[in-house]
């Protein structure tokens, strides 16, 4: 199987085909994914809500992104398996940025990075590009800066399709080989599209972008309660997994678990 590369996401691009990608943060789902055929996968610092149960991303740690990253890795034969650079990894200057995604190269194994990134860091994003590595920008709604945002807000509306234009630009510019456009009017998000060279990848961003971006635990049903609009749910995990472990329950308490078959003998 031939692997997936940054040139083909590209070329996807240029021949008006879509690409798919999703999260992972584990060998197996990586295995699932990789087999089904999604494109790229990334392990996204959404790892610290979806894996770790905090509140936001900002949590998240260089030694998370490494640890869950090399266990993607080992579970892909064909996926680009793409590595969000955690909030405080890239900030301070364009050297910390290519420390950090260094460490990740060279630890997990991936394949690239990504960096919520627009013009304001445009620079770092630069030199990790010179470092050899590739990489994924972010504008839009960027989860790390919530706080500074104001909230889970729709980006890009109005005025701000041009900054968002601005921010798209600046990371192309910057040497990124895609774009994740993230909760953002699926206006803006065609516009950005059509302007630029690079392939974007939305998320909340409507469906003119070439590819496309979920959570996996949100779009396999995993995780319940409500869902942003911009989620379409392919399965109910939560309650496949729900109904199974109340039977198993049920089973150890009655004693029909386990039955002669699962049991040694002699
Ligand atoms: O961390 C993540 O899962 C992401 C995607 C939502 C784009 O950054
Ligand atoms: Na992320």
């Amino acid at each position: 199987i031939a692997r997936v590369r940054t040139l083909h996401l590209q070329r996807a691009k240029d021949a008006g085909e879509k690409f798919s990608m999703l999260t992972s943060y584990d060998t197996l789902t990586a295995g699932i994914f990789d087999r089904a055929g999604v494109d790229v996968l990334l392990v996204g610092d959404s790892l610290g809500n979806t894996v770790l149960g905090h509140e936001s991303t900002l949590p998240v740690t260089l030694e998370h992104m490494i640890t869950f990253s090399a266990a993607v890795v080992r579970g892909v034969q064909r996926s680009l398996v793409v590595v969000d650079l955690p909030f405080g990894s890239y900030e301070e200057s364009p050297d910390q940025a290519v420390r950090s995604a260094v460490r990740i190269m060279k630890e997990s194994g991936a394949h690239a990075v990504k960096i919520e990134a627009g013009e304001a860091l445009a620079e770092h994003v630069a030199a990790v590009v010179r470092a050899g590595i590739p990489v994924m920008g972010h504008v839009g709604f960027t989860p790390q800066s919530e706080h500074a945002l104001g909230g889970f807000r729709i980006q890009g509306r109005g005025e701000a399709g041009e900054q968002l234009l601005r921010d798209a630009r600046a990371v192309q510019d910057a040497g990124c080989f895609a774009v994740v456009l993230e909760m953002v009017s699926a206006d803006a998000a065609a516009r950005v599209e059509d302007e630029l060279r690079i392939p974007t990848v939305g998320i909340g961003a409507g469906n003119v972008t070439t590819g496309q971006v979920l959570v996996w635990q949100d779009m396999l049903g995993l995780r319940t309660g409500k869902m942003p609009r911009f989620v379409k749910q392919y399965a109910q995990l939560a309650q496949v997994a729900d109904d199974a472990v109340r039977g198993y329950v049920a089973d150890v308490r009655s004693g029909a678990f386990p039955a002669e078959e699962h049991s040694y003998r002699g």
